[in-house]
């Protein structure tokens, strides 16, 4: 393993907007239904983001509404380091990182306590074999419906179009309400400024030339 992966994984102990669990950390399910109140010290809504990687929704949606909360959600931290980092540089105290697996959330969190999910180029797992560890997934979405607000929404964007048309088949499977669409975020007129945010994995992706897709739709029929 490399160096500077050691010393993120050293210095996530310090930080104190990283929350770690189990063999990376303390045991931390003690928020559970009090992370408004208890971690972030208001009651605000929690937003989520998952497989956040570096983290660059949670910091950018956190800069533009300081009155919400904002949590990035991954395993891998010497990435979520960054995230945290910055978000501390730039005095974002809505901001949290969580390290977890995001298979386990309903451990983390209580019915009613996550407003909104951003799912953000998450790993597409296209063998068919692995179906069951996509994010949008009917066992992921089940797992989501346990900690959410009665009308959270869930944000995917993505580059991958088969994960896309998967989870379209999902929405509509489950007759879930699509609220927006874009086969091609950014060849379908003026961008919004969220869609916008661009992550570290979507730069590599434009870059490549590749398109970028986006629905968001609601949890619950
Ligand atoms: C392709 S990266 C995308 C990172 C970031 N959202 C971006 O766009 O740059 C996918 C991320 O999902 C995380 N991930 C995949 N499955 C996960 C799971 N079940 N629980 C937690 N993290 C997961 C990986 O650790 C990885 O950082």
């Amino acid at each position: 393993m490399g160096k500077n992966k050691l010393q993120r994984y050293a210095e996530n102990k310090e930080l104190e907007n990283v929350i770690e669990h189990g063999a990376f950390g303390e045991d931390d399910f003690s928020h559970k239904g009090r992370w408004a109140q208890e971690v972030f010290g208001n009651k605000n809504p929690i937003i989520v983001e998952l497989a956040c990687g570096k983290g660059e929704y949670t910091t950018s949606l956190a800069e533009r509404f300081p009155n919400k909360n904002f949590i990035g959600i991954d395993i891998k931290g010497d990435r979520i380091w960054k995230g945290a980092k910055r978000a501390i540089e730039q005095n974002l105290d809505n901001v949290r990182f969580l390290r977890c697996f995001i298979d386990h959330l309903d451990q983390y969190f209580s019915k009613g306590e996550i407003h909104e999910f951003w799912i953000t180029f998450p790993d597409p797992f296209l063998k068919k074999s692995d179906a069951k560890k996509r994010l949008t997934s009917p066992k992921f979405l089940s797992i989501y419906r346990k900690i959410a607000e009665e009308s959270a929404t869930v944000h995917l964007k993505t580059d991958s179009e088969q994960l896309f048309r998967f989870t379209e088949w999902v929405i509509e499977n489950q007759q879930l309400p699509v609220i927006r669409r874009f086969d091609d975020l950014y060849g379908e007129g003026p961008a919004d400024e969220l869609l916008s945010i661009k992550t570290y994995y979507e730069k590599k992706h434009l870059a490549a030339g590749r398109k970028i897709h986006f629905i968001s739709f609601s949890l619950t029929s």
